[in-house]
């Protein structure tokens, strides 16, 4: 197996919150920017198949202890999926429901000299 490095472009040209469709050795990935970190993962819902580069990138509640107070929190580490919703960590790739059975591939971003690399294996 060898590592095919591509180059995908600037962090410029990327902002926080949205998910972008991006092409990388012929395969359709989301990128999403959270500040400096950058999170890639395959563009096809295990569901039926949406692209999550057409949802929107959230965060999601979660409170400590049932009864406590309830937080919004990872804001940005989420995306939710345009048809039925279904949310994922773009961190991992796992559904937030599900993790343990439902998850979608992700790809390691580099970020070298302001240009952002993704590695895939050949
Ligand atoms: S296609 Fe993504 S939740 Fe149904």
């Amino acid at each position: 197996m060898t590592l095919t490095e591509h180059d995908i472009g600037s962090i410029e040209d990327f902002e926080s919150g949205r998910p972008y469709s991006i092409t990388v050795g012929g395969k359709a990935l989301v990128l999403i920017r959270k500040g400096d970190q950058f999170f890639a993962m395959r563009d096809a819902c295990p569901h039926a198949g949406a692209r999550f580069s057409d949802g929107q990138v959230i965060g999601t509640s979660s409170a400590d202890k049932p009864g406590e107070e309830i937080d919004y929190c990872r804001i940005g580490e989420i995306i939710s999926c345009p048809w039925h919703g279904w949310e994922f960590d773009v961190t991992t790739g796992k559904s937030l429901t599900r993790p343990d059975r439902v998850r979608v591939r992700t790809y390691l971003v580099k970020v070298v000299k302001n240009r952002l690399i993704i590695s895939q294996a050949s």
